[in-house]
């Protein structure tokens, strides 16, 4: 499957999965909103093609996604990555990518959907946090859970150790979970042929 991952900052995640690239995915484009995000350097330093649009130069989403749709067929996209894309997906997008867009939060949601999880979970004195992998659907880190992990927070974490703790679970998960996910869709992309 050629897959196009979002992301708007760093890019870490985008790193990982690039890296976990087998048979069952390859990462064709790295899509970004944010001109300047670390993530399109990322993609320039290891060979994979990015493309960025700027929602600044659109009257509305709904022009900004008739462009960013265009862009995915012409490279042929088959699913889609959100990683650490802070814009919700539109109808345009939603309705040609029906079920083939995931996300990945850092909490266990339901709990903490929205900004900055890593603060929600520590200002609410919880034991344990974690990380989430769902499809995508209108809403803000709604849509069925793929996969959840857990990760354990103890007294001396601070903001830092704790996103480091969920960060690697991340690295980890993410590539792990779409060779999963791909390599099914293969299959029954082949059952429904024969
Ligand atoms: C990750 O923690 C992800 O769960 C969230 O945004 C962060 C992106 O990090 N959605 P990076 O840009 O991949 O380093």
């Amino acid at each position: 499957k050629r897959v196009a991952v979002f992301a708007s900052g760093n890019g870490s995640n985008f790193n990982s999965i690039v890296e976990g690239e087998d048979e069952s995915y390859q990462v064709a484009l790295l899509f970004s909103d944010q001109p300047q995000s670390y993530a399109l350097t990322r993609a320039i330093d290891i060979g994979v093609k990015s493309e960025s649009l700027s929602p600044k130069d659109y009257p509305d989403k709904l022009a900004y996604e008739a462009d960013l749709l265009a862009l995915l067929i012409r490279n042929h996209i088959d699913f889609i990555v959100l990683a650490g894309y802070m814009r919700l997906i539109g109808p345009t997008i939603l309705k040609y990518y029906k079920d083939k867009i995931v996300n990945i939060h850092p909490s266990l949601l339901p709990e903490f959907p929205g900004l900055n999880a890593i603060g929600q979970a520590l200002d609410a004195g919880v034991r344990e946090t974690g990380v989430t992998i769902h499809y995508v659907d209108e809403g803000m880190d709604t849509g069925p859970i793929i996969k959840q992990e857990k990760v354990l927070i103890e007294k001396a974490d601070t903001y830092e150790s704790l996103q480091k703790k969920v960060q690697k679970v991340e690295h980890r998960l993410y590539p792990e979970t779409l060779k999963e996910l791909l390599r099914k869709d293969e299959v029954v992309a082949e059952a429904s042929v024969n």
